[in-house]
């Protein structure tokens, strides 16, 4: 936190912070993974940059540079002796300025990693999940960054998340303002019709997902053409299959949409899952450069 390591309970900020106020804060979610070699970074360096970016949308100064928080994050996964964890890097405004012109408060720049299990739940990933149109339409271009990683942004991925889920449903889709698909709460979406996959294009009001990311270049090796275009509300329901990725909820098949059944997870979509959590874990040869290995001491074994 600002430099120094420091005990999660006292990780304080004051109540006057102004990110707590107005969500001024960029953050990052990010994944690491036990493999063979050790603990790896899932795409660590892609992360840092896409935090950079939404520093610099926001006029942020993060006062760090990506290396350096690289390097910190790898230090606090070796302090902590973890393997497996989510890492969350924030930065925010804190106190100083209350006004909404605060370009002199201080960043606080923080950097916290715990144990955290698929977001959408293991069975979600073996079984699919409920998903559910939001009545929010997704914050748009015109009064938002949707391609920035910001904290205030996330009110609009909270209401349609607690729309959904307070309806029983497990995840929420959030539509472009006109009414095409954009992504959902927090994972980007695909669906394969008639031998096709496709997903809102990059400049749809998507956050750029640097698992869609990965699942385009998997799907591509794989042989697959992924489209990037406008995806229709009811292309959700015709869809012979339907996934969703984020770093978070990683690879979860939608068995049903709007109670319309798209059925168990269907065979591309195991394909895809399957070599995905391969590189997430280090099995995929041809992906290990996505990995950021952190050298940890060995363990000494009695
Ligand atoms: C709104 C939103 N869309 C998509 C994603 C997926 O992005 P990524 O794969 O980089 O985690 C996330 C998660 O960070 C998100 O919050």
């Amino acid at each position: 936190m600002n430099g120094e390591f420091v005990a999660w309970d006292d990780a304080k900020v004051h109540v006057l912070s102004h990110g707590l106020h107005y969500g001024t804060g960029v953050f990052e979610g990010i994944r690491c993974y036990e493999t063979e070699r050790g603990p790896a970074i899932f795409r660590h360096r892609e992360h840092l940059q896409r935090l950079a970016q939404s520093a610099e949308l926001y006029y942020m100064d993060l006062g760090y540079a990506p290396d350096e928080l690289r390097q910190a994050t790898h230090e606090l996964i070796r302090r902590n002796d973890l393997r497996a964890c989510y890492i969350r890097p924030l930065a925010f405004r804190g106190y100083g300025e209350m006004g909404l012109y605060a370009q002199d408060s201080p960043i606080e720049v923080m950097i916290a990693a715990w144990p955290w299990g698929a977001y959408l739940g293991d069975e979600g990933k073996r079984e699919g999940i409920r998903a559910k149109v939001s009545s929010w339409r997704r914050i748009s271009p015109a009064g938002l960054i949707p391609h920035a990683k910001a904290s205030g942004q996330y009110l609009n991925s909270i209401l349609a998340k607690t729309e959904t889920a307070k309806a029983g449903y497990d995840e929420a889709i959030l539509l472009e303002q006109d009414g095409t698909v954009c992504e959902g709460s927090g994972e980007n979406v695909f669906i394969v019709r008639e031998g096709e996959i496709a997903t809102p294009g990059h400049t749809a009001s998507i956050l750029d997902g640097i698992s869609r990311k990965s699942v385009i270049q998997i799907a591509t090796d794989l042989g697959y053409t992924v489209v990037e275009r406008d995806v229709s509300r009811s292309e959700l329901y015709l869809a012979d299959e339907m996934f969703l990725c984020g770093t978070a909820a990683e690879l979860v098949p939608v068995r049903e949409v709007d109670d319309h059944e798209i059925g168990p997870p269907g065979e591309l979509t195991r394909l895809i899952q399957s070599k995905f959590e391969d590189a997430l874990h280090g099995r995929a040869q041809e992906y290990l450069e996505w990995l950021d290995f952190v050298e940890v001491p060995s363990k000494v074994t009695s």
